[in-house]
């Protein structure tokens, strides 16, 4: 089969070729990838500040697929040849509070990924594909749909008339927007433009901030809340941001810290966060069961995900460049 694998940091070093397509053992499917996603992840794994000491040799990256079960392992499934499914990224982790070695059985990194012809999910790390939509759409949920609605069920317990600021207007923020409007909270959105930013509001944003434009975009933030704060961050940006954060967050606020695109180091301003009574927490997406309940979402609210563009198989290298320029919604790669 064809698949592109990583044999050294960089764009450079991911090659198109020829590899043996596996076989699924007990317990496995064999799945022809119809689509995969790009998430900021795969592009820190390729460019080495992703966990790089836990990279292997001749990866196959991306951790985030769509297909069809084309083989079963013996021992049957629950899943048959025709059924469509996405990965899940943290395989192993299926509800309930994470074990301590999730990171070892992450598609795309150890295991490998979806930018291949054919991948192996094991069957417990196998989610239905909601039936509306196509595997283009399919493949942008499990890592960023799942951690949105995880942020914003399981930490924010968001519901009508809660205020969310959402940061940036990339691929978890998109879908932070879409589901945050679906719950009926009022969304914030900040972004670098005010073209995003009139997008977004077309996806269900009530009101965004040019944080370029506005370096103090968090004072605007209390402005645009009568002087509160937000009821819940979905905190993107990282590095030193994230004091400005705690001062748009109100009172007894929350703070679900998912990002990293400004850095992986801050430092944090204790007095705000003490005095603001806040609640951080770090998210690495989320169990599987937690997937389930969001399709169930999507399917009630039938929300399309938000695709900035599709590219072809061959195109992979066009596609990490469009999400390091920055995206609207997600960069899909449209593989059979
Ligand atoms: N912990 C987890 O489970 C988890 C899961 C998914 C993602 N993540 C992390 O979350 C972050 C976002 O991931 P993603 O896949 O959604 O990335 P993405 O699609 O590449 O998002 C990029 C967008 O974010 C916006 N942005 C960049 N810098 C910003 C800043 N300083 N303030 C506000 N917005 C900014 C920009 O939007 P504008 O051009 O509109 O400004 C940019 O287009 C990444 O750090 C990723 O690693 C973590």
């Amino acid at each position: 089969m064809k698949a592109w694998i990583l044999h050294d940091f960089g764009i450079k070093n991911l090659k198109l070729e020829c590899v043996e397509k596996p076989s699924p053992k007990n317990g496995e499917l064999l799945i022809k990838v119809g689509a995969a996603s790009f998430n900021f992840r795969d592009k820190a794994i390729i460019d080495g500040f992703y966990e790089p000491h836990r990279i292997p040799k001749n990866l196959i990256p991306v951790s985030d697929a769509a297909g069809v079960v084309v083989a079963v392992g013996d021992g049957g499934s629950k899943f048959k040849i025709g059924d469509r499914v996405t990965t899940h990224l943290y395989s192993n982790w299926i509800d309930g509070s994470p074990k301590h070695n999730e990171l070892d059985y992450c598609f795309g990194m150890p295991l490998p990924g979806g930018l291949a012809e054919y991948m192996i999910i094991h069957e417990s790390a196998a989610v239905a594909v909601p039936d509306y939509l196509t595997d283009e759409e399919a493949s942008t949920l499990p890592v960023a749909a799942l951690t949105a609605w995880y942020a914003l069920s399981d930490f924010g317990n968001i519901k009508s008339n809660d205020t969310v600021l959402v940061q940036g207007t990339g691929g978890v923020a998109m879908f932070a927007v879409q589901f945050a409007s679906a719950l009926g909270a009022k969304v914030i959105v900040t972004s670098s433009n005010d073209q995003n930013i009139r997008k977004a509001i077309k996806f269900g944003a009530s009101m965004g901030i040019n944080y370029r434009l506005n370096p103090a975009w968090e004072e605007i933030a209390l402005e645009l809340t009568e002087g509160k704060g937000v009821d819940l961050t979905i905190e993107l940006a990282g590095g030193d941001g994230i004091n400005q954060t705690a001062m748009a967050t109100k009172v007894g606020g929350k703070i679900a810290q998912i990002g990293f695109l400004d850095g992986q180091v801050s430092q944090l301003h204790l007095m705000p966060i003490i005095l603001r009574q806040l609640t951080i927490r770090g998210f690495a997406v989320a169990p599987r069961l937690a997937y389930e309940e969001m399709n169930k979402f999507l399917m009630v609210n039938k929300i399309h995900p938000v695709i900035d563009k599709i590219y072809s198989f061959d195109q992979v290298e066009d596609a990490y460049n469009h999400l390091t320029k920055g995206a609207f919604g997600k960069v899909v790669i449209k593989i059979s």
